[in-house]
């Protein structure tokens, strides 16, 4: 089969290596790739939109993935579909789910699905006075789509304020900025539990944590992710059952009522909270980096199931390596903030695994092209051997800036020895 992978960052090169391994896939596309998803086939620059479909006629592509939100909430699985090709993702009206946290919040108050409780503005004037009498602390996010930074945790009426001044009337992310929502604050827990949907069905991945924040002991500002590992410690199968049955099947369900089909991966980005799991966002892909932490431990062939889950067909469960998987972010240092690119990168050894994101091959030489550069992974038996071994991996890396977090699983290391968070 001829695979297409849309999307170039560390998630992609994860979804490539995983797909790589299926006996079935003969070519490989990336729509643009990376450094690392050379060496799993071809990386295709400056294809955008009816240029992509024009492609995978040409090429007789048997399957497209898509890895960021972006093309999804565009509508890029009904073009597709329209065209008669065979991409995996959920149409446009179902992407909303990620698109519009509005829909998104409205969806879940009407299928009662706990999520913090929010109110949604379009008019500046009528948020800000809200925000003034609010209980702190409170979250003010984006309606919109805006790469992971239109979400503020405001300690204050003045911290409110500012982000509505940043969304609403600055307009920093045009306009995912001109309706908002604003929630409360949740304590706890975040887990990131992902699960392939295919009509009613719902087949849940191993649930993973990630590491948001920039620094160590979550502090510094928000990135796209700066770590993960699997599974998660303090979500036993038990607790699995019940997020999908309080989650993603009223989710599901609701989306059906309103005649939406969702058909792909849906993932959903939880706070653990005292009194249960609640909803913090959805997302209508794949998670980077939990998919690197996720995809490594799978022992089924991840190309089935992708096409299975187009299929109507999902498996009764999915196989999954006893181990743990712990993934460690690279990043050039100042992300999420400015940071410098076009370093040289020297990997001395290729015995670890290893998925690239921001890097470039030019005449044989890998340099660094974007905030996280490269993910290491460890696997081991036990949470502690993967996590020794993520680390251990980095020291066969170097780049100039390098920076990356020092605690990445050590949550789940810690509830592993007391028994409790
Ligand atoms: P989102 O853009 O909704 O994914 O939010 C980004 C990050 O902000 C989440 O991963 C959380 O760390 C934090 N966050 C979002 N909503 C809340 C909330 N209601 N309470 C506490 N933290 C939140
Ligand atoms: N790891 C966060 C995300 O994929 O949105």
């Amino acid at each position: 089969m001829k695979i297409m992978v849309i999307g170039g960052g560390g998630r992609e090169h994860t979804l490539g290596w995983a797909l790589s391994k299926s006996d079935e896939v003969r070519d490989f596309y990336f729509v643009p790739g990376n450094g690392g998803t050379l060496s799993l086939g071809h990386n295709i620059n400056n294809l955008e939109n009816e240029d992509i479909i024009r492609f995978a006629k040409e090429k007789k592509i048997d399957l497209t993935v898509v890895g960021p939100e972006k093309p999804l909430v565009q509508g890029i699985v009904d073009k597709f579909r329209e065209e008669g090709l065979p991409i995996f993702g959920p149409m446009k009206d179902a992407a909303k789910l990620e698109g519009s946290k509005a829909f998104a919040k409205e969806l879940m108050a009407a299928a009662n699905v706990p999520t913090a409780s929010f109110e949604i503005f379009d008019e500046f004037r009528a948020a800000k006075n809200y925000v003034e009498n609010k209980r702190e602390p409170f979250v003010v996010k984006a309606d919109g789509l805006a790469g992971g930074k239109g979400c503020f945790v405001c300690r204050h009426a003045k911290e409110g304020l500012r982000a509505l001044e940043v969304l609403m009337e600055e307009r920093k992310f045009g306009d995912s900025g001109k309706t908002v929502v604003i929630e409360d604050c949740l304590g706890g827990e975040e887990v990131s539990v992902l699960a392939l949907i295919s009509n009613d069905r719902i087949l849940p991945f191993l649930p993973s944590q990630d590491h948001k924040r920039a620094n160590d002991n979550d502090r510094g500002p928000n990135t796209g992710g700066m770590g993960a590992y699997a599974p998660v410690v303090f979500i036993g199968k038990d607790e699995l059952t019940e997020i999908i049955e309080n989650i993603f099947l009223p989710a599901i369900k609701e989306l059906g009522r309103r005649g939406i089909e969702y058909k792909g991966v849906l993932y959903a980005g939880l706070m653990i909270s005292k009194s249960g799991p609640k909803v913090l966002e959805f997302n209508v892909r794949f998670g980077d980096p939990e998919s690197q932490a996720i995809l490594p431990l799978l022992e089924d062939d991840l190309l089935e199931l992708l096409l299975r889950t187009n299929d109507y067909n999902l498996p009764g469960k999915i196989n999954w390596d006893r181990g743990w998987a712990v993934a460690v972010v690279l990043a050039s240092n100042g992300y999420p903030g400015k940071y410098k690119k076009g370093f040289e990168i020297d990997i001395k050894d290729n015995s670890c695994v290893l998925f690239h994101a921001g890097t470039r091959l030019s005449d044989g030489i890998l340099y660094t092209a974007g905030g996280r550069v490269l993910s290491v992974v460890g696997l081991g038996e036990d949470l502690i051997t993967a996590k020794k071994k993520a680390y251990k991996c980095i020291s066969k890396v170097k780049f100039s800036d390098m920076y990356y977090r020092k605690d990445i699983a050590d949550k789940g290391i810690k509830y592993l020895e007391k028994g409790r968070l």
